[in-house]
């Protein structure tokens, strides 16, 4: 048993999930009309509603012994210190100093070469090779190069400048650079190209297809004035070809789905302008600023950690469905997925022993209301229990008569539904009332029976602009945080990865026929030569 389960808080918690197994969503509901006062919880413009969630105070306060079990102020204390609690790595964890509102000097340096850039291009002083200003950016990176800016971006579609109008690839396969080229003209188009190592396969065989577009249409003394870089790895970025004044600079002790507050988050910066961006920074501020401060229960972060935790550990769910009621937000369940599920799915403990407890769900989710009509479905009648992250907009980012009030509609009705259910004299009663035969009600209720019961908390931002984009992230960067010291992780390194990108590397030669297959498993020897019959074949 881990060192977390021994714990009289962890021992508590399973008691009490015991008799939680017996008690339905609708019970608690009755029994305290003040649920949602004792279940709720505001600041700064935020509103977590957990009163769906199946706890009661008994279970929240022993979510709080669990919080200072964990020794998770302890933790929090060593993280802003800057010591290296990235022990698997040697690294200090401080995207919070990329956000400080008096930010060390070598992150002032480089914001202020942000301003200056973003300035130059929005003002169509940067000129391209053939002295036309820039009227498309691509950023080409992957995972925490990519989805935290490209997330934000399209977030933030209500504040963007009039231009540059900003892309995102990230994919190796070539179909996600070729469709996006397509569309550009090389004489206005820049890329980024944004790699903390500047090493990784997708980025690298991107930028060089990129840099031959260039070359291609405009020469090689273009490059120059059509290539910047935001990088760890400043020799590995010269190397490529890029000026190293076009660089710009972040720091190993920046995760990589933690940098978009750094320059990785320089296409964002450039579609919506350099003011938003200090102001999205502002909210991230803002955020920790309350992680740091507040009590456990009265402090988003935690909680929305602490819920987490019960569902997983003592309810026994294994996933989790993110469900914002924002179009805008649309990326926000992927941009999840890196940061929670690379964080925490992982299953040895900061001692190199097993963790010995359930640790990140399975994050997955759609906006609503498409996803309503998708998989919903099994989220009311398909047995499982599911948690549900309900995220929605008190004021409509882009406003049109009729569609915010019946979007916020759905979004409750959902989280009703999902909690209350249907029973089977309910349904039957509905039915009658429709002046249905009994015999034919009675074939058709069984259908219409909902479980209820299945926990979601709702989170309602006042708005979406680019401060509450920082609050909502940095609100889940330490959501993630807290899970990871209660499971005992090192939620900051990724040795998961690595397994498939070595064995990539060792295929390659085999299929693109530099080498015969060969020490491989049967399998992946009939994959390559069904392939390379194809190719021989086109
Ligand atoms: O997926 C593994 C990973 O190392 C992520 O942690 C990182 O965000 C991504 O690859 C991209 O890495 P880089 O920014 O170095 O290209």
């Amino acid at each position: 048993m881990s060192g977390i389960a021994k714990t009289p808080a962890w021992q508590a918690l399973s008691a009490l999930a015991e008799h939680s197994r017996t008690v339905h969503l609708r019970q608690l509901f009755g029994a305290d009309p003040r649920r949602f006062e004792d279940f709720s919880l505001e600041h700064d413009g935020l509103l977590l509603d957990f009163s769906k969630q199946r706890v009661s105070a008994d279970i929240m306060a022993a979510l709080f012994r669990l919080w200072a079990s964990a020794e998770v102020p302890g933790w929090i204390t060593r993280m802003r210190a800057g010591e290296p609690i990235n022990e698997s790595e040697g690294r200090a964890v401080l995207h919070i100093a990329l956000r400080d509102k008096q930010p060390r000097a070598e992150v002032k340096a480089v914001l202020e070469k942000m301003r200056r850039f973003c300035s130059d291009i929005h003002g169509g002083q940067w000129r391209g090779g053939t002295n036309e200003p820039i009227r498309d950016v691509v950023n080409i990176g992957i995972g925490g190069s990519d989805l935290g800016p490209k997330m934000a971006t399209q977030a933030l579609a209500a504040h963007h400048q009039p231009n540059p109008r900003v892309h995102f690839v990230s994919n190796l396969d070539a179909a996600h650079l070729a469709t996006t080229l397509a569309r550009l003209d090389p004489r206005v188009t820049l890329f980024i190209v944004a790699s903390k190592t500047f090493t990784t396969q997708e980025t690298m065989t991107n930028a060089r297809s990129a840099r031959d577009w260039i070359v291609a249409a405009l020469g090689e003394s273009a490059v120059a004035r059509h290539f910047v870089a935001v990088s760890t790895n400043l020799p590995e970025v010269a190397k490529f070809g890029i000026d190293p004044e076009n660089a710009f600079e972040f720091w190993d002790w920046v995760g990589g789905r933690f940098s978009l507050w750094s320059a990785i988050g320089l296409p964002l910066a450039l579609a919506i302008g350099y003011a938003n961006f200090e102001q999205f920074l502002a909210g991230g501020h803002a955020m920790d600023e309350h992680f740091f401060n507040a009590p456990p229960a009265q402090n988003l972060p935690a909680i929305s950690a602490l819920l987490g935790i019960w569902n997983t550990n003592f309810l026994g769910a294994e996933t989790l469905a993110v469900l914002p009621y924002s179009q805008s937000l649309e990326q926000f369940p992927r941009y999840l997925q890196q940061l929670e599920m690379e964080s925490n799915g992982k299953q040895v403990g900061r001692d190199g022993m097993p963790a010995g407890v359930s640790t990140s769900p399975v994050v997955w989710g759609e906006p609503g209301t498409n996803g309503q009509h998708a998989f919903y479905q099994l989220i009311h009648q398909g047995g499982r229990l599911i948690p549900c992250d309900f995220i929605a907009l008190k004021q409509a980012d882009f406003a049109l008569p009729g569609h915010h009030a019946a979007l916020l509609a759905n979004c409750f009705a959902q989280s009703e539904a999902l909690m209350r259910g249907k029973t089977l004299d309910e349904a039957c009663r509905e039915l009658d009332a429709t002046g249905m035969s009994a015999d034919a009600a009675a074939r058709l209720a069984p259908f219409k029976v909902f479980p209820g019961n299945q926990p979601s908390s709702t989170l309602l931002l006042s708005r979406l602009d680019p401060y509450t984009l920082g609050q909502l992230i940095a609100l889940y960067e330490h959501k993630t945080f807290v899970q990871g010291i209660v499971w005992g992780l090192n939620s900051f390194d990724q040795w998961g990865v690595e397994l498939g990108k070595q064995l990539a590397v060792r295929l390659l030669p085999m299929l693109d026929g530099r080498q015969k297959a060969a020490g491989v498993d049967s399998s992946t020897q009939g994959l390559i030569a069904a392939c390379q019959v194809a190719q021989k074949a086109s």
